[in-house]
C-alpha cells in the first residue's frame, strides 16, 4: 500500500502550526466603520433592515465614536442626514451642514481618528440622484462643481479623507485641484473607483434616506457584469490623484478585487455594503448561521483577495472580537 509523501494535513495538525502557516490575517487595523449622522439631540435612530446600525445625533455620535475608539479601530466613514433636501443638494456643501459639524466635533474629541467622509449629493437631492438632474439625468460636469464644493467643506471642517462615490467622470481630478488650490495637499483622497450599481445598497437607502425618486443609477455605477471597465475606472481615478482606492460592494465582487490588486499598487479598499451585513444579520437573528464565525470568514475572504483596507458595518463587533482572542 502506497502512502502519500505529501500530507497537507501536517500543517494543519495543531493550533500552533495552522498560526504559522496562515497566509491571512485579519486585524482591527484593516477597518473603517461607517456612521450616519442627522440633526437633533439625544437621537439613535435604528435602522430597521441594519440591526445594530443607527442614525445618530451628534451627541450620541461622540459615544459612538468613544467606542470605536477605544476599540482601536483606526478610521470612520461619515454620512449626513440633512434637516432638508433640494434639487442641487446644497446641505452637502454648507459650511453648517451636518456632516460638516460632526466633522469638526469629531476631531475636536479624538483628533488622532482617522476621519473619513463620502462625499456625494444623493443623500441630500430631492430627487435622490447622486448629482444634478437636467432633462432627466445627472450633468457629469456641473455636479463635479457641487461634490468639489462638499469635498472642500468636509476638509475645512478637518476631514482626513473624502471619499467621493458618485462615480462622475473626472471628480477625482476636479477635487485633488481644488483641495491642493486650497492649501489641503495633505487631505487624502479615497476614491469609490469600481462602484457597481448593485442591489445591495437597498438597506443604505432606508439608513441614509437617499432611494432616487424616479429611474435607477444605471447610467453612472457600473454594470455588474463588468470587471475590465473597473481597471480603467481605477487607473483613471490613480491618474487624476486618488491615494487609496476601493472595490464596492465586496463580496459578490472578490475576483474584481484580486484583479485590481494584480494590476495596482495602490492601497485597496473594499466596501462590504449594507445589504452584506443584512443577509448576515437577518439569518443569524434566525439562528441559521453562527454570525461570527460568518463575518470572520467574509472579512478574512475579502482580505484574501487583496483588499488591505474593509469599511464594514461589522468594525465593532470584529474588533470586539479580534480583542477577546478569537481565532480567524
Ligand atoms: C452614496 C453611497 C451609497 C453607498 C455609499 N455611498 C449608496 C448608493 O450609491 O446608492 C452604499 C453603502 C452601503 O450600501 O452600505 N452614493
Amino acid at each position: 500500500m502506497a502512502f502519500p509523501l505529501q500530507r497537507p494535513r501536517r500543517l494543519r495538525s495543531s493550533e500552533a502550526i495552522r498560526r504559522m502557516v496562515r497566509e491571512t490575517g485579519l486585524a482591527v487595523d484593516d477597518l473603517i466603520y461607517p456612521l450616519f449622522v442627522t440633526h437633533g439631540e439625544g437621537v439613535a435612530r435604528p435602522v430597521e433592515a441594519m440591526p445594530g446600525v443607527y442614525n445618530y445625533s451628534i451627541d450620541r455620535l461622540l459615544d459612538e465614536v468613544a467606542a470605536v475608539a477605544r476599540r482601536q479601530i483606526p478610521g470612520i466613514l461619515l454620512f449626513g442626514l440633512p434637516a432638508g433636501k433640494d434639487e442641487l443638494g446644497t446641505e452637502a456643501y454648507s459650511t453648517d451642514g451636518i456632516v460638516q459639524q460632526a466633522v469638526r466635533a469629531i476631531k475636536k474629541a479624538h483628533p488622532g481618528l482617522l476621519v473619513v467622509t463620502d462625499i456625494c449629493l444623493c443623500e441630500y437631492t430631492s430627487h435622490g440622484h447622486c448629482g444634478v438632474v437636467r432633462n432627466g439625468s445627472v450633468a457629469n460636469d456641473e455636479t463635479i462643481e457641487l461634490l468639489v464644493q462638499t469635498a472642500l467643506s468636509h476638509a475645512a471642517a478637518g476631514a482626513d479623507v473624502v471619499a467621493p462615490s458618485d462615480m462622475m467622470d473626472g471628480r477625482v481630478g476636479a477635487i485633488r485641484a481644488a483641495l491642493d488650490a486650497k492649501g489641503n495637499d495633505q487631505v487624502l483622497i479615497m476614491a469609490y473607483s469600481a462602484k457597481y450599481a448593485s442591489a445591495f445598497y437597498g438597506p443604505f437607502r432606508e439608513a441614509a434616506g437617499s432611494a432616487p425618486q424616479f429611474g435607477d443609477r444605471l447610467s453612472y455605477q457600473m454594470d455588474p457584469a463588468n470587471a475590465r471597465e473597473a481597471l480603467r475606472e481605477v487607473q483613471l481615478d490613480i491618474e487624476e490623484g486618488a491615494d487609496i482606492i476601493m472595490v464596492k460592494p465586496a463580496l459578490a465582487y472578490l475576483d474584481v478585487i484580486r484583479l485590481v490588486k494584480e494590476q495596482f499598487h495602490f492601497p485597496l479598499a473594499a466596501y462590504n455594503v449594507s445589504g452584506e451585513y443584512s443577509m448576515v444579520k437577518a439569518a443569524a437573528q434566525k439562528g441559521w448561521i453562527d454570525e461570527k464565525k460568518v463575518v470572520l470568514e467574509l472579512l478574512t475572504g475579502i482580505k484574501r483577495a487583496g483588499a488591505e483596507i474593509i469599511l464594514t458595518y461589522h468594525a465593532k463587533d470584529v474588533a470586539q472580537w479580534l480583542q477577546e482572542g478569537v481565532k480567524t
